[in-house]
């Protein structure tokens, strides 16, 4: 049974109150789920965000207790199941796995993952669709030609018990990398650099990682906080955002300041204490620190409530706009100049739709620009947005948004 969400829209109006609690970033917990194929206890996990992704990524690791294969069925489901070869090919010396599944947005390849393993000395053969690794991994000199999160993450895994020294140059830098590489050093791991573009590694040459009950934390979910940042500063009354990292969402901060968002920033906390008419701006989005392009969806819906024109620049993928559409549906002057870039001119009123979302991060943009919109809206395929969202609508509910999930 599919379900989905129905929002009342505000028309606008800026009425929603009170705190909203940051969870578990979901691209933190799952490479540290992935991980722990590296150890020879059990890690214990706090602040785990209960969302689907996380389910579909312990589904595997319990399958792959028996033998190190991803599961084709789960692992089609989403991006970060590829993550898990890296510790599976470490530990068994083989793994077995089909093309990653995830969120359509442009192409995805997989080379940077199948050249790093070859460096590693793995060989690699593709047969009845599914990509099967072998080899004990020595260290090696990673060089990756451009910047990529779960390529740097899965070599980095990799590498934790190999053979010898491997460095990763032009790694992703990432909040998410330093965090895990912190955990595994404490565990027994020889990580240096994580959170630089050059990580060193010092394998442990097979001696597996022992967690001796110290738990993994999983960091606050940047792209949470920066979506309900941007639905305070539109439609908050008074919104504090909290149990966050706002030094994550610096690049966002900036912007927002610069577009006349009034904030209170505190360590763990962002009150948005509204102001406006805003003003547009351009935002370019960026390997971290830079912009994150899992908020430029969220942001868009921002930019159409702001007076003038401002672009947006997709440097990461090549097929995020596929959004668009809905929000002119909606009422949004929205132009897309190419793949890569759109032009918005706000402000303009939003109206309420049928959507259907094209991806998890603009999921959560829809039921956004719905709760800006006047009227009642409903967000079909209430999946997408579970996969990486914790109970949505109660949360939101609670700022005083009227929204509801339906099994339909
Ligand atoms: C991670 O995806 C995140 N996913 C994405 O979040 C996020 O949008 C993205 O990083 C960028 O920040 C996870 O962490 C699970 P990339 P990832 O490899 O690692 C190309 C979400 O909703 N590329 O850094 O898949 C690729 O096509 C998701 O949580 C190759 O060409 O992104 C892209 O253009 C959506 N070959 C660029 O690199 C490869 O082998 C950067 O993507 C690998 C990547």
């Amino acid at each position: 049974m599919k379900s989905r969400f129905t929002v009342e829209g505000l028309a606008g109006q800026k009425k929603l109150r009170g705190e909203i609690r940051i969870a578990g970033a979901k691209n933190s917990a799952l490479k540290a789920l992935a991980a722990s194929a590296l150890f020879e206890d059990e890690v214990q996990f706090e602040n785990l965000p209960e969302i689907e992704d996380v389910a579909r990524m312990r589904e595997l690791l319990a399958a792959a207790k028996s033998s190190p294969v991803l599961v084709k069925e789960i692992a089609e489901r989403f991006r970060a199941s590829i993550v898990l070869t890296g510790p599976l090919l470490a530990r068994y010396g083989t793994v077995t796995f089909p093309y990653p599944g995830g969120c359509v947005l442009g192409e995805r390849p997989i080379d940077l993952f199948l050249q790093g393993f070859r460096a590693l000395g793995a060989t690699v053969e593709e047969h009845d669709e599914l990509f099967h690794i072998k080899g004990s991994l020595r260290g090696a000199r990673v060089v990756f030609p451009f910047v990529s999160v779960t390529a740097t993450e899965t070599l980095m895994l990799a590498a934790v018990l190999a053979q010898g020294q491997t460095v990763l140059e032009n790694a992703a830098m990432e909040p998410e990398i330093p965090a895990l590489a912190g955990y595994l050093n404490a565990c027994g791991a020889g990580i240096s650099g994580a959170g630089t573009p050059t990580i060193t590694i010092e394998g442990t040459n097979g001696r597996l990682l022992r967690a001796d009950g110290k738990t993994f934390s999983v960091i606050p979910d940047r792209i949470e906080t920066g979506s309900f940042v941007l639905l305070a500063a539109l439609l908050g009354d008074g919104v504090t955002v909290t149990h966050c990292e706002p030094a994550h969402v610096a690049a966002l901060l900036t912007l927002l300041r610069r577009a006349g968002v009034k904030m209170e920033v505190g360590t763990d906390f962002i009150k948005v204490k509204g102001g406006g008419p805003y003003q547009s701006v351009s935002v370019r989005t960026h390997e971290y620190p830079g912009f994150p392009t899992d908020l430029q969806a969220p942001m868009a819906v921002f930019l159409t409530q702001c007076a003038g024109e401002g672009t947006i620049l997709e440097t990461i993928f090549d097929g995020r706009f596929r959004y668009v559409d809905d929000l002119v549906r909606m009422g949004a002057n929205i132009t897309v100049m190419n793949p890569h870039k759109i032009w918005i001119k706000g402000p303009t009123p939003l109206s309420c739709k049928e959507l259907e979302s094209p991806d998890l991060r603009a999921g959560l943009a829809y039921l956004i620009a719905a709760a800006v919109a006047e009227g009642a809206s409903t967000v079909d395929n209430a999946y997408l947005i579970d996969r990486g969202y914790e109970r949505i609508e109660e949360r939101l509910s609670k700022l005083g948004l009227n929204i509801k999930r339906e099994e339909v």
